[in-house]
């Protein structure tokens, strides 16, 4: 046998995956999975359902795995992120060499990846820790990918890499050398941040909407809005999940409304506290994620409640507009996120090169992130592009009139609620952060600056 060109470690949805796409596009894969309890024949079985691809070569002994692929290595951890990336790479260390490249392919920390990367320099092997979007299609078909690390790593990957990603509208691939240590991890989890946000916003429109209309009045309904500039991934599955019937019920109907979730919602939600930037959005969508899964309360405390029948339906041009309004607030505060982080870990992010990397193959690609990538090419703040900020502006109205009816009809819009108090809070001159700043300078004696003398002087009254 011919040494292999890569490996991937770990025959899950993913992994499996993803080595197809790699065999698709003319590499030879090595692929390894352990032989625990109920993984025995995993191996076996992909090599056998896939045996008329001549390129996978399937192994459950590390060192033989290892020893499959031409040197420098480069191999994918396709594994769940958190302490088995700590065991698999302490496996596999003994049989590495100089300058092999190991590649976490899962929604890692990126604090961790840092940590990783650093170890593993000084044993000589690179470390690679690549966000990939797309889901289990994507990992087939071409996922948007955002490796993160060493440039000199990269550049070994790349051909591999940029061949199985998806492709832009310009046939240029949907990955690129995102920064050093951590921040093609950081990346990722801030586009799963904002995809928490988007998710959130399409669930409180089918509550809006539901309060009038039947599910297949909502999938009309939001497949013109997909016609249109609000056209989007997640746009499209929430019309088929609409649709779906099982018999004559709506499989919609018929899943328990609790949300749950991995953790890359609440990270960028820590870390935009810890670096001082709004992200609200993202942590609403978190938080009501967490208030949907507490049920038996909400049961319970409902039936105190006095039902509301919603008298009048609202309007579906003024719905579509606060939609595009929270949409763009949602952008922009993830952006600014990473822009934050860019300058913090000194990574040099070009945020337009990310946002392009999203326009295909990822789960937030959306006629906005391709608008997005022409107003990053020029900002970094999206209400520093005129025409945004118009219609933001002209919107809204709009997310008034949703946020009424929304109160109306007891429908909770936690997600759009956070979009219009943002907004109004990011353009009213004057806050009442006086007051906070008052209040601790009487307990606290913290002091306070001055708006009438200049601002960098700290007083204390005696109150
Ligand atoms: C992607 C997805 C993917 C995964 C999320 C789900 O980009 O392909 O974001 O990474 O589906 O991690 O996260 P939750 O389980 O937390 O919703």
């Amino acid at each position: 046998m011919h040494k292999t060109d890569f490996g991937v470690l770990g025959l899950g949805v993913m992994g499996k995956s993803i080595s197809l796409n790699i065999a698709d596009n003319d590499f030879s894969v090595s692929v390894y999975n352990r032989i625990e309890a109920d993984e025995t024949h995993i191996v076996s079985k992909f090599i056998h359902d896939n045996s008329h691809y001549k390129n996978i070569y399937g192994f459950t002994d590390i060192a033989k795995f290892v020893a499959s692929i031409e040197r420098p290595r480069k191999i994918l951890l396709m594994i769940k992120a958190g302490n088995p990336i700590d065991l698999v790479i302490e496996q596999l260390l003994p049989f590495l060499d100089k300058n092999d490249i190991i590649i976490d392919g899962g929604n890692s920390l990126y604090t961790d990846t840092t940590r990783r990367s650093r170890c593993l320099t000084f044993k000589n092997v690179y470390f690679i820790g690549c966000g990939i979007s797309g889901g289990e299609e994507g990992a087939r078909k071409g996922p948007s990918i955002m490796p993160g690390g060493s440039i000199n790593a990269y550049k070994q990957v790349a051909p591999i890499l940029e061949k199985i990603s998806a492709k832009d509208k310009n046939n240029n691939p949907c990955c690129v050398h995102i920064g050093t240590d951590g921040a093609g991890h950081f990346v990722k989890m801030v586009h799963n941040g904002i995809e928490y946000a988007e998710m959130q916003l399409l669930s409180e429109i089918y509550a809006i909407l539901s309060t009038s209309h039947t599910n297949e009045e909502i999938a009309t309904i939001l497949s013109n809005w997909n016609s249109r500039s609000e056209k989007s991934y997640l746009l499209e599955i929430t019309i088929e999940i609409l649709r779906k019937k099982e018999g004559n019920d709506y499989v919609i109907d018929r899943i328990l409304d609790k949300a749950l979730s991995k953790g890359t919602g609440s990270w960028s939600s820590k870390i935009a506290l810890d670096l001082g930037i709004p992200s609200t959005m993202i942590s609403s969508a978190v938080f009501a994620r967490y208030i949907s899964t507490l049920k038996e309360k909400r049961v319970k405390f409902s039936k105190s409640i006095k039902k509301k029948n919603s008298l009048k339906s609202i309007n579906h041009k003024s719905l579509e507009r606060a939609y595009g309004f929270a949409r763009t607030i949602n952008h922009h505060q993830g952006f600014q996120l990473i822009q934050k982080a860019s300058e913090n870990y000194n990574w040099d992010l070009n945020l337009s090169e990310i946002a392009r990397i999203w326009t295909n193959g990822c789960i937030i690609r959306s006629k906005l992130i391709e608008l997005s990538v022409e107003i990053l090419k020029n900002h970094s703040d999206y209400f520093e592009d005129h025409i945004t900020f118009k219609s933001l502006i002209s919107s809204e109205k709009h997310i008034v009139t949703t946020l009424q009816y929304g109160l109306a009809n007891r429908v909770p819009l936690d997600a759009f609620s956070v979009a219009h108090n943002y907004w109004i809070s990011i353009t009213t001159e004057k806050s009442s952060a006086n007051i906070i700043q008052a209040q601790r300078d009487y307990f606290g004696a913290h002091t306070y600056q001055r708006n009438d003398i200049d601002s960098s002087e700290f007083f204390h009254t005696n109150w």
